[in-house]
């Protein structure tokens, strides 16, 4: 039931989450439908292509303070507001009121140097209501805590723990919170977002999220495509109700209106619906983020043009992945290159499967001549990429993906090993040691797994006997052992586990002691008990 409903839900959008709606009971639930159904926007309805995309602004910093771990050296000081605005998403659309940082969802991109720390104050300025529905049973959010709580995470970052965005670390309008990046890792693409306990899927939907990108002189030294030709795409779906405005689904039961997931029929780049970019015929860099609630992605050009995937969460990869088709779970990132030099003149669009992304206007040549020290053809090695052996792991830990149901067959609550958040830190790695983490994947849907602090490998996946594993605890191989795909084969931060899949990552415990938290990046299961704390603890 739940596997048909699902597929139901991400062909059938909004429709189908209110059909499914309707659906829910049980004793915890309570099936009156209450209020009206508002109609929504569809954006086939909308003219494509109006709309040029924009560029995320780069954000300055405003003065620079004593580093916090070296008092000598000043870095620099930044602040960035979370506050309610107002944003074009479209030419035939009011504006829509959205949460974003400074003046833009997505918020400025922060621009840092690997090894050269900075301090961001993230500061609340939002208003004191919610507009999108909170369900007060969920763990974090009662109905007694303040409704808006925000607590920026910067996903990828291997930062000390007080200034990782603990879920429980949120705080209120009017309040801030300093964190100090420290950078000491490679170049990537990382992305800032909030992360409260029990409303993160509501403040990252509403708009709080932005990049940070981290560059190095190894990267800088490869002469990829830069400056305008370097473009971030932050690809996010959403549903809009007729006017306009943001909609979030709720299930039928009024007093729990959590949804296990959400599924737009609006994909915003850049915080525009359907926009366009014009280009030159040459190479561009594309940093791609699925900053989505709950959608995969899979990306293609109309025109069935190869492209090269370049680099994956942290980092580049070892050497460039021609690609057709490339698939992106929430909270991933994709470092792409697409070579426009023979399509002068052509208009592409980016898509998804069915949906229509973006436009790509090829223009009849180049307006700048391409600069000699950007190479015209790709280099074919990127990075050493150094494989961690599996006998370095000090320890396996077999970890379970599981999902409830309730009477009807709807998924009520996904947990990771059984536990739920309030349940004791079970996974304590020591710092330094390595680890193998083996995602026991039980459900029937792909869960984007991400760990905080640290950047990890792919070992495989491999397809198990759940009915053996739900009964007898045992883990029955029923296949052979995969390997990642090429453009997953580099330093991750996420990974999707498979369903029906045991996925094994292997990751070390570097660069501070104390507790982080990993989780689904799906974040309506996020924000529903799949997620944990673990703590990296001392050596003995
Ligand atoms: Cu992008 Cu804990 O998250
Ligand atoms: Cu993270
Ligand atoms: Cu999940």
């Amino acid at each position: 039931m739940f596997i048909s409903r699902r597929r139901f839900l991400q062909q059938g959008g909004f429709a189908g989450a209110i059909l499914a709606s309707q659906g829910l009971s049980g004793a915890s639930r309570d099936t009156h439908q209450t209020g009206m159904v508002k109609p929504t926007l569809d954006p086939n309805s909308l003219a494509k292509f109006v709309d040029p995309i924009p560029d995320p602004e780069i954000a300055g910093s405003i003065s620079s303070r004593p580093s916090p771990t070296e008092p000598h050296t000043q870095i620099p000081y930044y602040r960035l507001e979370m506050r309610q605005i107002q944003q074009k998403i479209h030419r035939d659309m009011k504006p829509t009121m959205l949460w974003g940082f400074g003046n833009s969802s997505p918020g400025p991109t922060i621009e840092a140097r690997s090894g050269q720390g900075i301090l961001v104050e993230w500061v609340n300025a939002l208003p004191r209501e919610h507009f999108l529905p909170i369900d007060h049973n969920l763990h974090g959010a009662e109905a007694r805590l303040p409704e808006t709580r925000a607590v920026v995470h910067l996903h990828g970052a291997k930062a000390a723990p007080e200034s990782d965005g603990y879920p429980e670390s949120w705080f209120t309008p009017g309040r801030s919170a300093l964190c100090h990046y420290s950078n000491r890792q490679e170049a990537a693409t990382l992305w800032y977002h909030d992360h409260a306990m029990g409303i993160n899927r509501l403040n990252i939907y509403a708009g709080l999220l932005g990049l940070y990108i981290i560059r190095d002189s190894a990267e800088d030294s490869l002469n990829l495509p830069a400056g305008k030709y370097e473009v971030p795409l932050v690809i996010c779906d959403r549903l809009f109700d007729g006017d306009g405005q943001l909609f979030y689904p709720v299930s039928g039961a009024s007093n729990a209106p959590w949804v296990p997931e959400v599924f737009g029929n609006a994909i915003l780049v850049n915080g525009k619906l359907l926009p366009y970019l014009e280009v030159e015929p040459r190479q561009y860099r594309f940093r791609v983020l699925n900053g989505s609630n709950g959608r995969f992605y899979c990306f293609s050009l109309s025109n069935g043009q190869e492209f090269h995937q370049i680099g994956t969460d942290q980092g580049l990869l070892a050497g460039p992945v021609p690609l057709r088709k490339m698939l992106l779970g929430p909270g991933e990132r994709a470092d792409l290159v697409v070579d426009f030099s023979s399509h002068a003149g052509e208009q592409i669009v980016l898509q998804n499967d069915a949906f229509v992304v973006m436009q790509f206007r090829v223009g009849a040549s180049a307006h700048i001549p391409i600069n000699a020290k950007v190479a015209a053809v790709l280099p074919v090695k990127l990075r050493t990429i150094l494989k961690t052996p599996e006998s370095e792991a000090v320890k396996i830990r077999p970890l379970s993906i599981n999902e409830y149901h309730d009477l009807a067959g709807n998924s009520m609550l996904m947990l990771l090993n059984a536990s739920y958040w309030k349940m004791p830190i079970t996974e304590k790695p020591e710092l330094n040691s390595t680890e193998i983490w083996s995602f026991i994947n039980t459900t029937d849907d792909s869960h984007p797994i991400h760990l905080h602090l640290v950047r990890f490998q792919i070992l495989d996946r491999r397809r198990f006997q759940i009915f053996a594993y739900r009964t007898a605890g045992e883990v029955k191989f029923t296949g052979a052992a995969i390997l990642p795909d090429p453009n997953e084969a580099g330093w991750k931060d996420t990974v999707r586990a498979d369903p029906g899949m045991v996925t094994r990552i292997i990751v070390r415990f570097e660069g501070f002691l104390g507790r982080y938290v990993w989780h689904c990046h799906i974040l309506e299961h996020e924000d529903n008990e799949m997620m944990r704390p673990f703590e990296v603890i001392a050596a003995k």
